[in-house]
C-alpha cells in the first residue's frame, strides 16, 4: 500500500488539471495533482497552468496587446491628431513583461492550491496499476526519484504538445513551435509560418505588427475552413490586403533547408514550385495528445482513432474512476473547454449531475480585428439541411466603434427559420471576444433571436451591433 492515498489524483497541472483538483477539493475529495515539471519557475521549481499560462493563451496574449500597442501608435494615433516620432520597440522589454504575466499567474494557481489545500506532486505522473479497486501511479521526479501513490479516482489531465513535421527539425532557435516563437529575442526580417491556423494567425500578427515580413503556408484550399464563410472572407480580406500578411494556400512543403542566417523552405502549390527563405520559421500545423509514457497500455486504458484518451460525453474512460479531459481528449483543444470538463468530472466523482454543453463553447481568434463564434456556422446548417434566418450588421453603423476608429467587421447572426431560436453567432471586429459572450449565453438558455432583440444595449456601446444583428434576423434593423 502507497503511503500517500488520495481519494482523487489528477495528473497534469494545465487548465484542465488544475480547474479538475481545485473543484474536487471544493467538494471535500483529499485531492492531488501530479505535475511533471515540464515548465519550472527560474528556481528550478514545477510551474502549474500548462501550456496555456506557460506557452499558450497567457504569453501570446500579452504579446499581442504589446504589438498592437506598436501598431497604433505607428499608424492609428495619427488619425487623433496626436503625432509620435520614431516609435521603436524594445523586445527584450516586451519579453520579459511577458515572463512576468506568466511568472504572477502561475504562481497565483499554486496559491489556489494551498487555498483550497490540493497536494502538489512535481514529476511524471504514469499508472502503476491497481489494488483493492484503487489505482497505484507513479510519481517520477526530474531527478529519477519515484513514489507511488493511491488513489480512488484518477483524472488524466496531460494535455497536448505541438505536432513537429518530418524532416523539420525544431530547435527553437531558427525553426520555432510555440514555445520558441513566443520568445524570440529580436524582430526577424523575414518569417515564415507553416499552417494558417490559429497560432499561425495570432504569433503571425505579432511579429508582422513588429515590423517582420510575415509568409504563411498554408496545406488547406481554403483560408480558416472551420470558421463561417463571411467571417472566413472577411479575415481574409482584412489580414492581406489591409495588414501584408502574405497567406499562401492549397500549399505542399517539399522541405526546410537551414542556410547560413536562417532557412530556406521549398514548397508547392498550383501555381508551381517557390523556395522562400526566412530568417526565423514558426511551425504551427496543430498539436498531438500526451499520452506517452502515462502506462496506457499497461492498464488497457483505451484510445481512439487519433491517439486521444477514449471518452464518453461525461469524460469516462473505459477504466473504472479513470475520466480525462482537455487536449488530451476529443474536442476542441481549449483551455476553457478543459476547464469546464475539469468541473464536471469532480462533480460527477461527488454524485452529481456535472454537463459540459458543448454546442456552446466560444472560439475567439486574437487577431485584430478579433474573430469569435458559437454555433453552428452557415455552412453546417446548409449541409445540415436546416432551414436558417440570417442577420448581418457591420460595426461601420455603430458610434462606438466610429468613435474608437475601429470599424472593421460585423455581428452575424443565424436563427432557426421556424423557431427563432439561435443557431450560430458570428463576430469579427473589435472586442469580438468579449461580445460573443452575450451570444453564448444566449444559447445556454435556448434564447430565440427576438430574446436580444427585445434586451435593452447600452448606447453607445459595440454590443449594439448584437442587439442589431438580432433585429436584423426578422429584419428589422433600426439603425441599419
Ligand atoms: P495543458 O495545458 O497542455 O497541460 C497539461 C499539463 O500536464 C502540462 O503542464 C504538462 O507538463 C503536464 N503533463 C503532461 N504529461 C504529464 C505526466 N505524465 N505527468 C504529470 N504531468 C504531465 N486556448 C484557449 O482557449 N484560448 C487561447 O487563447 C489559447 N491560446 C493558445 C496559444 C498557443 C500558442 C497555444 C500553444 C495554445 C493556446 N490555447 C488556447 C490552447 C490551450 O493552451 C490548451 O487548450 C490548454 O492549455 C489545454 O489544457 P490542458 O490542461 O488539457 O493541457
Ligand atoms: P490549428 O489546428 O489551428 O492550425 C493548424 C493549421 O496548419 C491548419 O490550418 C492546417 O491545415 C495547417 N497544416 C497542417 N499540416 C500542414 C502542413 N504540412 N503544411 C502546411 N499547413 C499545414 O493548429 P495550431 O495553430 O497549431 O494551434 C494548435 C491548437 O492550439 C489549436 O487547435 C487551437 O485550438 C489552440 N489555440 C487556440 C487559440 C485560441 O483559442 N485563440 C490560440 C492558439 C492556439
Amino acid at each position: 500500500m502507497a503511503n500517500k492515498q488520495f481519494d482523487v489524483v489528477v495528473i497534469g497541472g494545465g487548465p484542465g488539471g488544475y480547474v479538475a483538483a481545485i473543484r474536487a477539493a471544493q467538494l471535500g475529495f483529499s485531492t492531488a495533482c501530479v505535475e511533471s515539471e515540464s515548465y519550472a519557475d527560474p528556481k528550478g521549481e514545477v510551474r502549474l497552468g500548462g501550456t496555456c499560462l506557460n506557452v499558450g493563451c497567457i504569453p501570446s496574449k500579452a504579446l499581442l496587446r504589446s504589438s498592437e500597442l506598436f501598431d497604433e501608435a505607428n499608424h492609428a494615433f495619427v488619425m487623433h491628431g496626436i503625432s509620435v516620432e520614431n516609435v521603436k520597440m524594445d523586445v527584450p522589454t516586451m519579453i520579459r513583461r511577458k515572463d512576468n504575466i506568466v511568472t504572477q499567474l502561475t504562481q497565483g494557481i499554486k496559491g489556489l492550491f494551498k487555498k483550497n489545500k490540493v497536494t502538489l506532486l512535481p514529476g511524471r505522473g504514469s499508472f502503476a496499476g491497481r489494488e483493492n479497486e484503487r489505482w497505484q501511479i507513479n510519481v517520477t521526479a526530474r531527478d529519477g526519484v519515484g513514489e507511488t501513490v493511491d488513489a480512488k479516482h484518477v483524472i488524466v489531465a496531460t494535455g497536448s504538445s505541438p505536432r513537429h513535421l518530418d524532416g523539420i527539425a525544431v530547435d527553437n532557435v531558427t525553426i520555432c513551435d510555440n514555445v520558441g516563437a513566443l520568445s524570440l529575442t529580436e524582430v526577424p526580417k523575414r518569417l515564415g509560418v507553416i499552417g494558417a491556423g490559429v497560432i499561425g494567425l495570432e504569433l503571425g500578427s505579432v511579429w508582422k505588427r513588429l515590423g517582420a515580413d510575415v509568409t504563411i503556408l498554408e496545406a488547406l484550399p481554403d483560408f480558416l475552413a472551420a470558421a463561417d464563410p463571411a467571417i472566413a472572407k472577411e479575415a481574409w480580406k482584412t489580414f492581406t490586403q489591409k495588414q501584408g500578411l502574405q497567406i499562401r494556400l492549397g500549399v505542399k512543403i517539399n522541405g526546410v533547408t537551414p542556410g547560413k542566417n536562417g532557412v530556406t523552405i521549398g514548397y508547392e502549390s498550383g501555381e508551381g514550385a517557390f523556395s522562400l527563405d526566412c530568417d526565423k520559421l514558426i511551425v504551427s500545423v496543430g498539436r498531438v495528445p500526451n499520452t506517452v509514457g502515462l502506462g496506457c497500455d499497461d492498464v488497457g486504458l483505451k484510445l481512439d482513432e487519433r491517439g486521444r484518451i477514449a471518452v464518453d460525453e461525461h469524460c469516462r474512460t473505459n477504466l473504472e474512476n479513470v475520466w480525462a479531459v482537455g487536449d488530451v481528449i476529443r474536442g476542441p483543444m481549449l483551455a476553457h473547454k478543459g476547464m469546464e470538463e475539469g468541473v464536471m468530472v469532480a462533480e460527477r466523482i461527488a454524485g452529481q449531475a456535472g454537463h459540459v454543453n458543448y454546442d456552446a463553447i466560444p472560439y475567439v481568434i486574437y487577431t485584430h480585428p478579433e474573430i469569435a463564434w458559437v454555433g453552428k456556422t452557415e455552412t453546417e446548417l446548409k449541409n445540415a439541411g436546416i432551414e436558417y434566418r440570417s442577420g448581418q450588421i457591420p460595426f461601420l453603423a455603430n458610434g462606438r466603434a466610429l468613435g474608437q476608429g475601429d470599424t472593421t467587421g460585423f455581428v452575424k447572426m443565424l436563427a432557426d427559420a421556424k423557431t427563432d431560436r439561435i443557431l450560430g453567432v458570428h463576430v469579427i471586429g473589435a472586442n469580438a471576444s468579449e461580445l460573443i459572450a452575450e451570444a453564448v449565453v444566449a444559447m445556454e438558455f435556448g434564447a430565440v433571436a427576438e430574446d436580444i432583440a427585445r434586451i435593452c444595449h447600452a448606447h453607445p456601446t459595440l454590443s449594439e451591433v448584437m442587439h442589431e444583428a438580432a433585429l436584423a434576423v426578422d429584419k428589422r434593423p433600426l439603425h441599419f
